[in-house]
């Protein structure tokens, strides 16, 4: 697969942005203060003395003294002012009331002080950073990070690249961004909330490209199932029903769709599974672990029994279906039945490929100020386990075609002369011998024989006249 470029600002383009916290109580409210500062850092924070400066105000509270919520609600009156003042300059505020009085008093704080952007209790510190995003999102600004530019975690092919004219197979992005804030992951802050294009700029493309020769269209986004795009009818279409407007595009042979949230696959886009003989048996659908504690602690947003769930459905619709995902080992968290409960889920699904990863931690992430860090030769191990057990399940589902007759969409020449090569509907590459002129086309293969990272075969319809 190839990398996607990412391209988050550098320090030198990166607005610097104010942050004032006004700290009340304890030693550990000052503890608190100094740490939402450190966790606010990558977003672009950075402290200043006045508040008519700052562009985030934290009034970090404490309920120990009589009256405290009455000093609260007064000094928000002051910030308030702070704040329309620096709006009537155009000037944005976030506004955040933390601690104690916060915890105990969340709802009238909103309701007495709308104006108040941001309230969170002393256990959730560490989702300030997503707190801050999604109020920086719904006053429709941007945020800027330093979050360093990970190629690795962010592997979707690069649809940005102007695609090979002629090419058999091209990428179409519909979607970006993600609202979904797993613990560890960068994407969030860095590529902004989702978006997707509308529905018809969607199909002029695929017209497009398939006019140009292309057969097979993957459609790419960070939360690809989480499409919503505007359609020609006015209304919002989902994923199901995009695909569905694309398969009826004459010479599209072929839809992917990667990378997916099990949270987004919804009834109408299994049904298409079912319903759609262009959309691929074969599902990239990363689950991460297989333990609900992790899960919850990722902020995944469901259960192992979930993913289980709906794989079987998945299955149901379309009984050929193949599976891959990604998997993270030694989250902040993780012990050994953890670990053993993603290995269980793995044994349970089964999936035909995968790609997995150690946890590593990304500065100003949730995760990342976790406590319960995953020592790294423990990772080591629990990475080399997870791997064996996915190449095994890897080869045996490469074994499972071998005798089987599967179509393959031949795309160029293979590496010996007379010889062709394709992928099946599972991405696998296949060669065969074959005749050049079935170069574009789809025609049925039986699989002969299994390599380490190919499959050899020869043409059915050939075999007929031999
Ligand atoms: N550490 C390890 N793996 C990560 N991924 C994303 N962020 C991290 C991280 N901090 C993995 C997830 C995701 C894939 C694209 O990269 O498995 O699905
Ligand atoms: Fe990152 Fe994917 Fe989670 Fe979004 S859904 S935060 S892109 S891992």
């Amino acid at each position: 697969m190839t990398q996607h470029s990412v391209c988050p600002p550098t320090e030198s383009d990166r607005e610097v942005k104010g942050l004032h916290v006004i700290t009340w109580g304890c030693q550990m409210n000052v503890y608190d203060s100094a740490r939402m500062t450190d966790v606010l850092r990558p977003l672009g924070y950075q402290a200043v003395e006045a508040p008519d400066a700052a562009d985030m105000v934290i009034l970090n509270t404490c309920h120990i003294r009589d009256r405290a919520a009455e000093k609260v609600f007064s000094e928000l009156g002051r910030l308030r002012l702070v704040k329309e003042t620096r709006a009537a300059e155009g000037q944005r505020t976030i506004l955040a009331v933390a601690g104690c009085v916060a915890q105990a008093e969340g709802a009238e704080i909103l309701a007495r002080a709308p104006y108040v952007d941001i309230v969170l209790g002393p256990q959730t510190y560490h989702r300030l950073p997503e707190m801050v995003a999604r109020a920086a999102r719904a006053a429709g600004a941007v945020i800027d990070t330093d979050f360093p530019a990970e190629q690795k975690f962010d592997f979707l092919p690069d649809a940005q690249a102007p695609q090979t004219p002629g090419g058999l197979t091209a990428f179409l992005t519909i979607q970006e961004g993600c609202d979904k804030f797993c613990s560890f992951c960068v994407v969030p802050y860095t590529r902004g909330a989702e978006s997707s294009r509308p529905v018809e700029s969607v199909l002029r493309e695929a017209r497009r490209l398939v006019e140009t020769g292309a057969r097979e269209i993957t459609l790419l986004g960070q939360n690809v199932n989480g499409y919503h795009g505007e359609g020609p009818d006015g209304r919002v279409w989902g994923l199901a029903g995009l695909a569905e407007a694309l398969a009826a595009i004459p010479g599209l042979a072929r839809i992917r769709y990667t990378t997916s949230h099990p949270r987004d696959m919804d009834d109408a886009l299994i049904a298409a599974h079912r319903d759609l003989p262009a959309l691929m048996p074969f599902l990239h659908l990363p689950v991460q672990s297989g333990s609900d504690r992790i899960l919850a602690a990722m902020n995944r947003g469901h259960t192992a029994a979930e993913y289980r769930d709906i794989v079987l459905r998945l299955r149901d619709a379309r009984p050929d279906i193949a599976l891959s995902s990604d998997f993270i080992v030694g989250h902040p968290g993780e012990s050994d039945a953890d670990f053993e409960a993603t290995m269980q889920l793995i044994r349970d699904v089964g999936f035909a490929q995968a790609f997995s990863f150690k946890y590593s931690p990304r500065p100003g992430t949730p995760a990342a100020g976790a406590p319960l860090q995953v020592p790294e030769d423990v990772k080591d191990a629990r990475l080399q386990a997870l791997q064996a057990l996915l190449r095994t399940q890897q080869d045996a589902f490469n074994d499972g075609t071998v005798g089987r007759v599967v179509p393959v969409l031949f795309t160029g020449h293979g590496r010996k002369p007379g010889q062709l090569s394709g992928r099946s509907p599972y991405l696998q590459a296949v060669h065969v011998d074959g005749p050049d002129a079935l170069i574009g086309q789809i025609a049925q293969v039986e699989i002969r024989e299994r390599y380490t990272n190919s499959l050899s075969g020869t043409l059915i319809q050939e075999r007929a006249f031999a």
